[in-house]
This record gives C-alpha cells, structure tokens and sequence, in this order.
C-alpha cells in the first residue's frame, strides 16, 4: 500500500478531484474540510507537514484559486487517508465564504497537489525543541508541522507560542488542549490574547516584538531552540524574524510563512490580459515548458506578469494566490532576466538558485525562458 508518510516525490502539482467527507466548525468564522484520498491518488497526495492545498471552485460565476494550509499530523492524515484543511471567513472573500457557507460532506472539490515549502523534516530519533509563533488562522500549517513533530519524533518536544483576539476566536483549541493532555511533558501552549484580559499581563496584549522578547525571555531561552516555525499576518512575521536575528539565532533554523489572507479585492484569475496590437513588436517573448511541452508567448507589454500572459497560451499553467505567497507558480528561469513584484514564497537559496514567481515576475530581457518542470 502507497503510504502518505514516505518523501514527496516531485509531482508536478495538478487538480484532481476529492470527496469531502466532513466539514466541522472551529469558530464562528472558521471551518475545517476533510478530503478522502483514494489510494490510487495517495502517491500524488504525499505531503510534508507545513505544505497547502490549493482549491478551485466556480463561485458567483467566477474560476477562484485560494491556498489552505494542511492542518492534520501526518500520521493521522495516513491513518485516516484524509487530508484536512482550514479556511477562517474573510469579509468579502468569495472562497472563504463559500466554504465556511456552503460546502458539505459529498461535495466534490478540484484539489491540488500538496505545495508549499513552510517544511522541516521530521528527525526519528531527534531530541529538539521546535517553537511556532503564530497568530490567527495561521496555525493551521503549524498544527500539522507541530503535532507531526511530537507524533515522528517521541524524544523532541514542542512550545507553541499562539496570538489571539479573544478565547471564542482560538481555530482548534480543543485540538491544543488534546495535544497538551496527550503529551503533557512535551507540548508547551501559550496563549496570548490582545482582547481579553488575563491573570499574567505578559500574555494580555498583541505580539509584538517588545512582548515577544519577555516572552522568550521568561519562558523560551533562544539556546534551548532547534527549530523556529513563524506563521501570521506580515507585521507579525516581520517583526519575530528580526528579533530572533538581533537574538543570534541562524536563519537557517527559522521557518516562515505570511498568513495568506483571501483577499476580498484580489482577482479570480490573474491580472489583465494585455491585448496585443497587430503589426506592433511583442515586447518581450516568453518560452515556457511545461509538462514536457515548449510554447512560446509573445507579451505585447512587460506590464503584465509572466503568468498571465503564459494562462492566454497554456491554461493549464499552475497559480493559485496571484499575490506571490503561495508558491504555486514557481518555475526556474533558464534565460534572460525578470523582475519580481514581491515575493513572500521564496527563499534566498530557491531565488539565488533562479526560481521565480511566475505571478510576480515582468521580463527585463527582450527573451525569458522559464521551465516549470526543471
Ligand atoms: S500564484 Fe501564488 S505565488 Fe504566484
């Protein structure tokens, strides 16, 4: 039997399409779905904990793509041969809406293979202490990366630092509690709530870096830390990453993703189609290969991403956020030069190794080549 539990192999990510099997209510604003994957999809649904799932749906007439993260442990996502993910209502989003309104148990789903590189392998006979801060809907990667770590590594433990508003807005509290009752030596939760007082004025308040730095201070000596795993709105993400560099701690250690909120304003598909004009020379010509097929766009403007010109030739070119978060996109650059927008996807090493954000990137040179598959 195919296990979810072995090392991706490198699919390219593709739709396929999942039953849901359940759908529970987290808070009133979040929901958790649950899809079945059939054995003979197992191979292609291997994940590691921390990676998404991007979903598609018509929804008000509209194509819509929105990443979800994994908020499963892995060998619960084995043994149950499920993966879960988590979506928290965003005002005006039409995907978060959707799911949190409408989705239900035998509803079918076009799915993507798991993406993401939020990850860090899990060590069998490890002994360290992973440390997630996080805010909000972003600890849905972090349940899967933290309860994965207890479950695959029985000598490591795990302190999970997590900023709320209030208590009734805390996604899987249950799910804390039963993880601190299962590994009551190893799982450490503290909670830190900006709009509900507590008895420890410490954890009364937003995180931020002054409150952050107690905190570590008084309860997470930065030396007893292997692995950091930052997951939350920018600021928040921003600000632990800059206190841990001024704290000494090797960047190579801190794990990071920006909370990817479902913009309400973001486009369904990506940017606006530049038409060409007839007798007008292309500005820039764009060679892509994917899945082992070469196509050659012309792109009237350089204003354009190259991703919206290359969906007018191949629709079948992978994106998801269109905000250069999610990683969806991402192709090596084989010629020329681009420019990227913004990239919150993206490690120095992937970049200096000439990975891009399809989404995010304008071509420099008059010809660009970007390969999907490499
Ligand atoms: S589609 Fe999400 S980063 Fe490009």
């Amino acid at each position: 039997m195919t296990s979810l539990i072995t090392t991706p192999v490198r699919h390219r990510a593709r739709f396929h399409t999942l039953t849901v099997t359940d759908v529970e209510r987290l808070t009133d604003d979040a929901v958790a779905i649950s899809f079945a994957i059939p054995d003979e999809l197992a191979d292609e649904f291997v994940f590691e904990p921390g990676q998404h799932l991007t979903l598609r749906a018509t929804v008000n007439g509209q194509d819509v793509r929105r990443s979800y993260s994994i908020c499963r442990s892995r060998p619960d996502a084995l043994q149950r041969k499920e993966l879960r993910v988590a979506s928290a209502r965003v005002a005006g989003g039409l995907m978060s809406n959707w799911i949190n309104d409408s989705v239900v148990a035998g509803d079918r789903i076009e799915v993507m293979t798991p993406l993401g590189g939020f990850t860090c392998a899990t060590q069998p006979h490890g002994i360290r202490h992973h440390v997630a801060i996080a805010a909000g809907s972003g600890i849905t990667p972090v349940m899967s990366l933290l309860s994965t770590a207890l479950a695959e590594e029985p000598a490591s433990r795990a302190t999970l630092i997590f900023g709320n508003r209030r208590t009734t807005s805390i996604m899987f509290l249950e799910e804390l509690e039963d993880l601190k009752n299962e590994y009551p030596d190893r799982f450490h939760l503290i909670n830190v709530l900006s709009r509900e007082a507590q008895d420890v004025e410490l954890f009364s308040g937003r995180i931020d870096r002054e409150r952050l730095e107690r905190i570590l201070g008084a309860l997470v000596p930065v030396q007893t830390v292997d692995e950091w795993y930052l997951c939350g709105p920018f600021g928040l993400v921003e600000s632990a990453q800059v206190l841990l560099a001024d704290l000494g701690v090797d960047s190579h250690h801190i794990h990071h993703e920006v909370f990817h909120v479902d913009d309400p304003d973001a486009p369904a598909t990506p940017a606006e189609p530049v038409v060409s004009t007839p007798g007008e020379p292309a500005e820039a010509v764009v060679t892509v290969n994917l899945d082992g097929r070469t196509t050659v766009i012309e792109m009237p403007s350089r204003k354009e991403s190259i991703l919206a010109a290359t969906l007018r030739a191949r629709p079948d070119a992978p994106f998801s956020c269109t905000g250069g978060v999610c990683g969806t996109c991402r192709a090596r650059l084989v010629e020329g030069e681009v420019r990227m927008d913004r990239n919150f996807a993206l490690e120095p090493e992937e970049v200096a190794a000439g990975i891009v954000l399809a989404c995010q990137s304008h071509p420099v040179t008059a010809t660009v080549a970007l390969d999907y598959d490499a």
